[in-house]
């Protein structure tokens, strides 16, 4: 990574070696804003794209894993932000959530293989809400989804137990 370039990176290798692989990227960010120019003009509004005014739902549950800016963290916790997935059919990423996803999977060309715990205990308008803001957000194009959409996945999945692998989650009838 690029941050990893100096005389740290022995000891760097060892922290991740010693933490198992490094789970958590998160300086990429920091050291992203130490090395960016500090003569950009303050008012420049080409920054990343703003979160939308839609209502939030219950995304401080995702944001604890896919981030307040939907970036995730890579090789960790997929992006929401631009995800093929996220913004496909409704019914997707809705099962997602009413069943958790595990196993392999590329979101915008990047391998993750991880598992996302089930979100079903929320209700259909949370879920709906939830992710009609993703859908909605830093530059997403997704349509919104409706309570009806939810209710309706989660009757057609209601004997599902297990987290989906990508591949079954294709397979699935969702609706
Ligand atoms: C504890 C961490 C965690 C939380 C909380 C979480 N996710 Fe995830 N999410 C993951 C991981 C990890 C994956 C990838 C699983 C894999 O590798 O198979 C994932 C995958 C996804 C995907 C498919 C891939 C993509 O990037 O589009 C969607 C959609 C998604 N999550 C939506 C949500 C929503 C909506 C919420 C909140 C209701 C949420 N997640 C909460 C960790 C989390």
């Amino acid at each position: 990574m690029s941050i990893v370039r100096s005389a740290t990176l022995p000891a760097l290798a060892l922290l991740a070696i010693a933490c198992g692989g490094g789970d958590k990227a998160a300086t990429p960010a920091d050291s992203a804003a130490a090395a960016a120019p500090a003569a950009a003009p303050a008012a420049t509004p080409t920054a990343a794209p703003a979160a939308s005014t839609l209502p939030e739902g219950q995304y401080a549950v995702c944001q604890a894993c896919h981030q307040a800016n939907g970036e995730g963290v890579e090789g960790a916790f997929p992006p929401l932000a631009g995800s093929e997935i996220l913004n496909g059919p409704a019914e997707v990423p809705i099962a997602i959530v009413l069943h958790g996803l595990q196993g392999p999977l590329t979101v915008k060309g990047k391998q993750y293989n991880q598992i996302m715990a089930a979100w079903g205990q929320l209700s259909d308008e949370d879920i709906a809400t939830t992710l009609t803001y993703e859908r909605g957000s830093w530059g997403n194009t997704g349509s919104p989804v409706t309570a009806a959409e939810v209710a309706a996945v989660r009757a057609a999945t209601k004997g599902r137990t297990a987290a989906w692998t990508w591949d079954e989650l294709q397979k699935a009838k969702l609706k």
